[in-house]
């Protein structure tokens, strides 16, 4: 790490700091009508896990609009507007039935896409069942995720099959519910910041609570790019006899995806099992949820129990205050930036570009859906859906032109890792390698 033995001389000049207290709205609205919020309904959002949905209906919150979720006797899933059409009574109140739901007020029944199919006792019924439905959203379940898409009707986007999902020998586990009390803007920077993984995510570690592994903690070396749907960094660090090239990444403009978290670069690879895909949900402007899927590759040897709770750790808002402060996480991270991070009181380092590479492409996101076309990341067409390449890619020292301790080489060595994937993503390599693994064994 560099000292500079130069600073700007403290002056005790807290009295004279801006006091903006304004966040960036045009960037982190999501309700109904606002700019932000019109970009985000371009996009499939997650809602609930398909295991939250029982006998009782589910009332979630979505882009700042007040929902209910439920799956009927028939095993279908709706996503309606919470208050039914007749007098807006809550439908989180509703009895789940065979076809739908029914208002517990006075019965009338909705289907899953909010069709009216029945209104007991009234003589006009079947006139009034023709002139009134309730107001939902199409439902895609991938993995045990209940996903919807709030945007127009005309235009629906292919649910993101992503690459990462369909790897021979790598089971996909429905996560859990991260809730932060913040905007969705600051929790997907953070996946675009890898400095802060070797800095917040070795405090445990360093506090004797296992977390990461050990070698997160080596500072890397870092590069940025932008890929067909979103960007990646790439951070090249040595391990041992090798170097290990780390990647993340943002498809944009609500999922990112990541390799093991217990990756130690120990021994030369070219692709690695995916190991976790999030969603975040935009609930409001100053409230977000993250679901997420655990991809379990079958030479996993950690207990599934003991990985769950280790990716779960600091993510959530369940431990006690002073152990946060002791052991803090993404979450105390995330949400201790305030409701609404107020960018322009922030003073930007030399790996912070990932963030800006994020707020512009959402920017660009915003001001094409303002425009009338579509955003970066939009694909109406499943075929259209780029690749991902979240990955560690490790190599024996001797094989990557120069000193593994020259940050110049590491440099140029994630750079080219990054320009190879752009032409020959991570995960076809990863399939064709785990294929011929299991003929050779069968
Ligand atoms: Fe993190």
């Amino acid at each position: 790490m560099t000292t500079n033995n130069t600073h700007k001389p403290a002056a005790f000049d807290g009295y004279y700091r801006k006091q903006v207290d304004t966040p960036d709205m045009m960037l982190c609205s999501v309700g109904r009508g606002t700019a932000g919020g019109e970009y985000l309904r371009r996009f499939w959002q997650p809602v609930a896990y398909l295991s939250e949905l029982g006998e009782l209906p589910l009332r979630v919150r979505a882009l700042g609009e007040d929902l209910v979720a439920f799956r009927d006797g028939a095993g279908d899933v709706g996503v309606l507007h919470l208050h039914c059409c007749h007098r807006n009574t809550s439908l989180e109140f509703g009895v789940v039935e065979k076809r739908g739901i029914r208002c517990c007020y006075h019965g009338r029944l909705f289907a899953p896409d909010g069709t009216l199919l029945e209104i007991p006792g009234d003589p006009n019924a079947a006139r009034l069942m023709c002139e009134v439905s309730q107001g939902g959203y199409p439902v895609h379940v991938f993995a045990g995720i209940v996903f919807t898409y709030m945007g127009p009707p005309d235009r629906i986007p292919a649910f993101p099959m992503l690459d990462r999902f369909e790897i021979p020998g790598v089971e996909l586990v429905p996560g859990v519910r991260f809730e932060l009390e913040c905007n969705w803007v600051q929790i997907k920077e953070n996946v675009v910041d890898p400095h802060h993984t070797n800095i917040l995510h070795v405090i445990p570690q360093r506090r004797g609570v296992e977390h990461f592994a050990d070698e997160f903690e080596h500072f890397p070396e870092l590069t940025f790019m932008e890929t067909p749907a979103g960007a990646m960094y790439l951070a090249a660090r040595r391990s041992g006899d090798n170097v290990w090239v780390r990647s993340a990444e943002f498809f944009g403009p609500n999922i990112h995806c990541i390799s093991s978290i217990f990756e130690a670069g120990a021994a030369p690879k070219a692709a690695t099992p995916p190991f976790m895909t999030f969603w975040t949900l935009p609930v409001d402007d100053e409230k977000s949820i993250n679901f997420y899927l655990s991809h379990v590759a079958s030479e996993e040897t950690m207990p599934f129990d003991k990985r769950r709770a280790l990716e779960i750790f600091g993510q959530r808002d369940d431990r006690p205050y002073a152990e946060r402060q002791y052991l803090p996480g993404d979450h105390e991270a995330q949400v201790g930036q305030g409701p609404i991070n107020v960018m322009a009181l922030e003073h930007l380092g030399t790996h912070d570009r990932g963030i800006v590479m994020f707020r512009r492409f959402v920017r660009q996101g915003i001001k094409a859906v303002a425009e009338g076309k579509d955003p970066k990341g939009f694909y109406l067409s499943s075929e259209d859906l780029p690749p991902t390449y979240a990955n560690d890619r490790i190599f024996p020292v001797d094989e990557i032109g120069g000193s593994p301790n020259d940050p110049t080489v590491l440099v140029r060595l994630a750079e080219q890792v990054g320009r190879a994937y752009l032409e020959q993503p991570p995960m076809p390599t990863l399939k064709t390698m785990r294929s011929t693994e299991a003929e050779a064994s069968s």
